[in-house]
C-alpha cells in the first residue's frame, strides 16, 4: 500500500491539474539535545524522521517554476530568469531560493511544476521547512542532470534559508534531515561543519512527537530576535576574551566569572548556550553508554533552560513536558526545534508508547479542553527520489 502522505499527494495533484512527475522525499527532523546552539556553533544531536516533506517534480517545456501544496493556500508562478524576492513568494519563497541557488552554481534548469504535501505539522519545529529545501534541491538537481550529493543539498538548503527566505537559523535542520541515518542520532559539530553518527539502542528507546497545538512562524521574527540578543552577548563577551568567535567557544566558569560586564537578559541568554553546548558533549557520551535515565535527565534540563534562560517556550510546551515526565516510562522530554509554540519531544522506552500517549492525551485534554496530536515516530531515510516497485 502506498503511503498516505503520497498518495494525499497524488490526489491533490490530480485535483489541480499536476499530475504525474518524479517523486522525492526529504525527512523532517527532531533534536535530542541542542537548543539554539547550532547558529552558535555548538554541537547538536538530531535524528530524521520518518515524517517529512514530498514532492512531484514534473518538467515544463518553457522557463517558468510553478508551486502549489496541498498544506498552503495559493499557486505560484515565477519566470526561473527572474525569481521574485522572497517577501513576495510567500511558502514558494523555498523552492525558488533553491532554484535561485542551483542557477547561480551553474545548474542548466529545465521549467518544473513542483507539487507539494507533508506530513510534519509546519510552523511545529519539526522542520518542515529545511525537509522542503532538501527535496527542492534533490528534485531540481536530478531533472537538471544530476542529484546532488545530500552534504551539497544540505549546504545549499542552508544558505537558501539564510540568504534568500531570510532566516538567521543554524546548519542543523538541513543536515539533519539530508545525512540522518536510521538507529543513529547525527552528531553534528555546527562550527567545524563536521559530523559522526552516535547509534541509539532502538530496543530501549522510542520516540513521540508531542503537539502544543500552537504553532510559530520563523519568519515572524522572535527566533531572529533571540539570534540577535544571544550575538550582542556574544559581542560584549569578545571584549573580554578576544579569542572567541562564537558563544560555543566561552566555557560556563569565563562566563560566569564575567557576569558583572553583561545586562541581565544577554546574560542570561549566553548562559543557556554555554551550559546547553556542556549538555550536548555530555549526552553523546551517556548515549555511546546507553545510560538513558542520565540522558533524560539532560533533557529536562534543556528545557528548563530554554524555558527560563533563553525564553523559547510557551505555557502549552511546558505543561507537555511536565506531564511527559508524570509517566514512569519517559526518560526525558523537551520542546524541540525554535520554540514558541510547536511540539516537544519525548524518549520513552519502547514497552509504554501506548500507555504514554493515552496518558498525554488525557492530561493535556484535562488542562487544555483540546486534544493534541500525538504521534510516535520511526527513523528517517535519505533524501531524494522515490522509487516505487
Ligand atoms: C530552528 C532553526 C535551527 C535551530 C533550532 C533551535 O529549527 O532552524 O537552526 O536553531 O531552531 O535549536
Amino acid at each position: 500500500m502506498e503511503r498516505p502522505l503520497f498518495s494525499r499527494l497524488r490526489a491533490f495533484a490530480a485535483a489541480t491539474g499536476r499530475s504525474g512527475g518524479r517523486l522525492f522525499f526529504a525527512s523532517g527532523r527532531v533534536n535530542l539535545l541542542g537548543a539554539h546552539i547550532d547558529y552558535h556553533g555548538g554541537c547538536v544531536l538530531p535524528v530524521a524522521i520518518d515524517r517529512g516533506i514530498a514532492l512531484l517534480a514534473r518538467p515544463r517545456a518553457d522557463r517558468r517554476l510553478t508551486v502549489a501544496s496541498a498544506d498552503f493556500p495559493g499557486r505560484y508562478d515565477f519566470a526561473l530568469d527572474a525569481l521574485p524576492p522572497a517577501g513576495d513568494a510567500g511558502f514558494a519563497a523555498y523552492p525558488a531560493g533553491v532554484a535561485q541557488l542551483l542557477r547561480e552554481a551553474g545548474r542548466e534548469l529545465p521549467g518544473c511544476d513542483l507539487t507539494i504535501a507533508g506530513d510534519l505539522p509546519p510552523g511545529a519545529g519539526m522542520s518542515s521547512s529545511a525537509a522542503l529545501l532538501v527535496a527542492t534541491a534533490m528534485a531540481l538537481s536530478t531533472l537538471s542532470g544530476a542529484p546532488l550529493e545530500p552534504l551539497e543539498a544540505a549546504r545549499l538548503a542552508f544558505r537558501a534559508e539564510t540568504g534568500y527566505v531570510g532566516v538567521r537559523c543554524g546548519i542543523m535542520d538541513p543536515f539533519a534531515s539530508a545525512l540522518g541515518r536510521a538507529g543513529h542520532a547525527l552528531w553534528l559539530d555546527c562550527k567545524e561543519e563536521r559530523f559522526d553518527y552516535v547509534p541509539l539502542p532502538a530496543d530501549r528507546l522510542a520516540f513521540v512527537m508531542l503537539d502544543s497545538m500552537t504553532r510559530r512562524d520563523l519568519k515572524s521574527g522572535a527566533f531572529n530576535q533571540r539570534v540577535a540578543e544571544s550575538k550582542a552577548a556574544l559581542a560584549t563577551l569578545q571584549r573580554h576574551l578576544p579569542a572567541i568567535t562564537c558563544l560555543r567557544d566561552v566555557t560556563v566558569e569565563q562566563l560566569d566569572a564575567l557576569r558583572g560586564e553583561l545586562e541581565p537578559q544577554p546574560f542570561q541568554r549566553a548562559r543557556h548556550v554555554v551550559t546547553e553546548v556542556a549538555r550536548v558533549r555530555r549526552a553523546r557520551e551517556l548515549l555511546l553508554r546507553g545510560e538513558l535515565l542520565e540522558f533524560g535527565q539532560l533533557m529536562w534540563l534543556s528545557h528548563l533552560s530554554s524555558r527560563h534562560l533563553y525564553e523559547v517556550s510557551t505555557p502549552r510546551l511546558d505543561a507537555l513536558h511536565e506531564i511527559a515526565l508524570g509517566h514512569p516510562g519517559c526518560y526525558g522530554a523537551r520542546l524541540t526545534g525554535a520554540g514558541f509554540g510547536g511540539c516537544a519531544l519525548a524518549v520513552v522506552h519502547p514497552r509504554v508508547v501506548e500507555s504514554f500517549c493515552a496518558h498525554v492525551v488525557a492530561a493535556f485534554e484535562q488542562r487544555f479542553g483540546q486534544r493534541p496530536e500525538i504521534h510516535p515516530l520511526a527513523f528517517g531515510q535519505a533524501p531524494g527520489e522515490v522509487i516505487e516497485r
